[in-house]
C-alpha cells in the first residue's frame, strides 16, 4: 500500500520530532517521501533527531520552539514557509506528562500540561490550518492523544483533561475545515517504549511490569507502530477519514472485562 511516492513532495511538520515517537513518525513520513520539519524546545533534542535523519538519507529543517507559545508557533509556520514554500501535514506530537495525584498537583503543574498538549495543538493546528485555507489546496492534521482519552486517567488528570480536549479540537476542525479539504484525526497510542515517558511515567521495574500485565498483547508497542497509524491518516489511502482517532494499545482500554482471568 505504502511506497516511497506515497507522501512524495509533501511538507510536514513534526512537533516534538527529535525524540521517541515524534522522530519515528519524522522518519517514516520521510520514508514515505515526504520532506520535513522538527520543532521542539531544547535544541539537543532537535540536533540528535537532525543527526539520525540526516544518516536515515532526509535534510530536516529544524525549529526552536516552544508550543505554548503562539508567536513562537507563528515563527515555526513562517519559516517552514521560507524554506519549503507551502506546508501539507501537521502532526501535533509536543507533549508533557508526569504522574500526580490530583490534590498535589499545583497551578503550575496544570498549566505546564495542559499549555503544552491543549494550547500548543490549537496554535500549531490554527498556524498551519491559516496557511492550508489560503492556500487551497487540503491538508492533513493528526494529532497524538493517549489512550486514556477513553477512560481518564487516575495519576495524570493534567494529560487526560487536555488530551481529550485535543479529541474535541479533532472532531471539531474536521467538520469546520472539511469545506477547505483538510481532513484531521488522531492516534491515541496506549503504552509504547519511548526514553521521554519511561523517564517521566514508568522508571521502575515494577511500573513496568504492571503496565504491561494490562496490556491484552501483552507486551509494549513500539515508535514505529505509531509511525504507521499517523502515515496512513495523512496518506490518500484514508481519503474519506476525519474526525476519527485510531487507538494503537494492543487491546489495552479493552481489557477491563469482569471475566478477563478466564
Ligand atoms: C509534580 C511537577 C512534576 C512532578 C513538574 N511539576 N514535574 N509536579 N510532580 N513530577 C510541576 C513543577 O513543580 C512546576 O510547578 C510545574 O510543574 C512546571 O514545571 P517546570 O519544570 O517549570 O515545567 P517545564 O520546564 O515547562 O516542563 C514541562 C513538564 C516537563 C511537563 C513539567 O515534564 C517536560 O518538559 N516534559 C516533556 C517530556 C515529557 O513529559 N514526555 C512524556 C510524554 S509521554 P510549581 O508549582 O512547582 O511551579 C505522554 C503519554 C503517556 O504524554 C501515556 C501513556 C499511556
Ligand atoms: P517524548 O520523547 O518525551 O516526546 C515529547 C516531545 O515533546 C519531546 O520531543 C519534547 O521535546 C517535545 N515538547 C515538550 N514540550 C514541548 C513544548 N512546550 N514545545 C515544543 N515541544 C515540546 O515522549 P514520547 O513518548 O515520544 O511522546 C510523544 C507523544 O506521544 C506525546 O504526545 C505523548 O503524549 C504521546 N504518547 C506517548 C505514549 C507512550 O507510551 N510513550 C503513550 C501515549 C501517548 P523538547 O523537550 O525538546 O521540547
Amino acid at each position: 500500500m505504502f511506497s516511497p511516492g506515497t507522501l512524495k513532495d509533501r511538507v510536514a511538520i513534526v512537533t516534538g520530532g527529535g525524540t521517541g515517537i515524534g522522530l519515528a513518525v519524522a522518519k517514516r513520513l520521510g520514508e514515505l517521501g515526504a520532506r520535513l520539519v522538527i520543532g521542539s524546545r531544547n535544541s539537543a533534542n532537535l540536533e540528535a533527531g537532525c543527526a539520525e535523519l540526516l544518516q536515515a538519507g532526509f535534510d530536516p529543517l529544524t525549529v526552536q520552539v516552544d508550543v505554548r507559545n503562539p508567536e513562537q508557533v507563528d515563527e515555526l509556520v513562517e519559516r517552514t514557509l521560507r524554506h519549503f514554500g507551502r506546508i501539507d501535514i501537521l502532526v501535533n506530537n509536543a507533549a508533557g506528562n508526569f504522574i500526580c495525584r490530583a490534590e498535589e498537583l499545583s497551578p503550575n503543574g496544570w498549566n505546564a500540561v495542559v499549555g503544552i498538549v491543549l494550547n500548543g495543538t490549537f496554535y500549531c493546528s490554527r498556524a498551519v490550518g491559516r496557511h492550508m485555507i489560503a492556500r487551497g489546496a487540503g491538508g492533513c492534521i493528526v494529532s497524538i492523544l493517549a489512550n486514556y482519552v477513553w477512560t481518564g486517567s487516575a495519576g495524570t488528570v493534567h494529560s487526560a483533561a487536555a488530551k481529550a480536549g485535543v479529541m474535541s479540537i479533532t472532531r471539531t476542525l474536521a467538520v469546520e475545515w472539511a469545506p477547505h479539504k483538510i481532513r484531521v484525526n488522531a492516534v491515541a497510542p496506549g503504552p509504547i517504549r519511548s526514553d521521554g515517558a519511561a523517564k517521566q511515567l514508568w522508571g521502575t521495574p515494577e511500573a513496568r511490569q504492571r503496565i504491561i500485565e494490562r496490556v491484552p498483547l501483552k507486551r509494549w508497542g513500539e515508535p514505529e507502530e505509531v509511525a504507521d497509524a499517523v502515515a496512513f491518516l495523512v496518506s490518500d489511502h484514508s481519503g474519506f477519514v476525519t474526525g476519527d482517532v485510531l487507538t494503537v494499545d494492543g487491546g489495552a482500554w479493552l481489557g477491563r472485562g469482569t471475566f478477563e482471568f478466564l
